[in-house]
């Protein structure tokens, strides 16, 4: 793949007809080892928000060896990782599922909220004594921009139940939550771990496992989340404070505060109408979150030197697509003379980008290359793996 020293000289040098995958696979790296060096567990990659080689190559080779994965696609790719740890924590799977990641991946780490799950995975596991089984919680979101609670999670009376029941099947009983992804300050996990603790004492129940699950924040334009070492700081104290053993073995399961500022999106405006921009990538390609969840990325125009002083403006951006949907408000904050032919680099793009875009219209191939300049924002600026020094965070 070709690297380039920043945006600006790619686009200097290719003045690409479709959108571009800048990859920066040192920020993953960077932000791998800055969980490996303060998170007291495992650090498991959530596989779904980038399955980037480059950026798998850069966790690997940061110290990442636990993968959550969702699905028998994610399984087959990640159990060729070598060494590599697979959870597989979907609270609901398919039997053949459940079968081909036992028998054929080795597969022995499962999620489940409810007893028809646990049922399925001891049957169709032919009742392994060897499994790690974990319990997802429903736990209540806060400042979450995608809160996961409605869906999956047991509660009360039924989680206690569940699990008494998958204490008695599984050689370790783990206990796991999401406190939603991109969640901005650290209460829902404290909320979360309180919960646990409830949990625990009405069932009864020894914990060998902990999972406090993803949600860790990036950094995106108009937020301010928390610095990450609040959510360490807040998940140790919860901790703490819980009815479990010294050899509790916790883990959580970063996507987002591990890959997000690891890619950018360089795409050129194919027209201008006032303030509105038609770029040629969109809500049905890598700007999925954009478009549909309104997150507002940081931007700059790329084509040109930016004189000093010269004005801006607030843009929205249309996607390629003919549909009305692929539209992004932002607003997007670039130079107010922008013009049909500039190119923007749009930032902080690596979690849930790739990952969910699709081809419809026709649309959706993209080059991609190395970068090889810092990330357009971060959330680990002043930390420098050499000496473990954690000196400040930026929100
Ligand atoms: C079970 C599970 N773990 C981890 C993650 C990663 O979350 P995040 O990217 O917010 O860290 C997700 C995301 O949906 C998830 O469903």
């Amino acid at each position: 793949m070709r690297r380039f020293p920043s945006a600006s000289a790619l686009i200097g040098a290719t003045k690409p007809d479709v959108p571009v995958i800048g990859v920066r696979p040192h920020a993953a790296a960077r932000a791998a080892r800055w969980f490996i060096e303060h998170f007291p567990g495992d650090v498991a990659y959530a596989y779904k928000a980038n399955s980037s080689v480059f950026l798998l190559g850069a966790l690997y080779g940061a110290g990442i060896r636990h993968f959550d994965v969702a699905s028998l696609p994610e399984i087959e790719d990640a159990a060729t990782i070598p060494g590599a740890h697979l959870h597989f924590m979907h609270p609901v799977k398919s039997r053949t599922t459940i079968r081909r990641a036992f028998s054929e991946f080795g597969v022995r780490s499962f999620a489940l909220d409810s007893e028809d799950e646990l049922k399925k995975i001891m049957e169709e596991t032919g009742g392994c004594r060897d499994l790690t089984l974990w319990v997802r919680l429903a736990v209540a979101p806060k400042n979450s921009r995608i809160p996961l609670d409605r869906k999956f999670g047991a509660a009360g009376a039924k989680a206690a139940r569940l699990l008494i029941k998958a204490r008695q099947a599984a050689r370790e009983l783990g206990m796991t939550f999401h406190v939603g992804s991109q969640t901005e300050t650290p209460e829902a996990y404290v909320q979360a771990l309180a919960e646990v603790g409830r949990l625990i004492a009405k069932a009864g129940v020894v914990l060998d496992r902990l999972d406090v699950g993803g949600g860790f924040p990036s950094v995106y334009t108009g937020a301010a989340p928390m610095p990450l070492s609040a959510y360490i700081c807040a998940i140790s104290e919860g901790v703490e404070r819980l009815p479990i053993a010294d050899r509790c073995r916790l883990m959580c399961e970063p996507g987002r505060a591990l890959v997000a500022e690891a890619e950018s999106l360089i795409v050129r405006v194919n027209a201008r109408r006032g303030t509105e921009l038609f770029i040629n990538d969109g809500g049905y390609g890598t700007l999925f979150d954009a478009a549909h969840l309104n997150f507002t990325y940081p931007t700059r125009l790329v084509s040109r030197p930016v004189e000093i002083n010269e004005a801006y403006g607030n843009f929205a951006f249309w996607g390629p697509t003919c549909d009305t949907i692929d539209n992004m408000k932002g607003p997007f904050s670039l130079p107010e003379k922008i013009t049909e032919g500039d190119y923007i680099e749009i930032g902080n793009t690596g979690a849930y980008g790739r990952a969910m875009g699709g081809r419809f219209n026709g649309y959706g191939a993209f080059e991609e290359a190395i970068l090889l300049d810092e990330p357009m924002r971060t959330m680990y600026p002043t930390w420098s793996a050499e000496s473990g020094e954690d000196v400040a965070q930026q929100a």
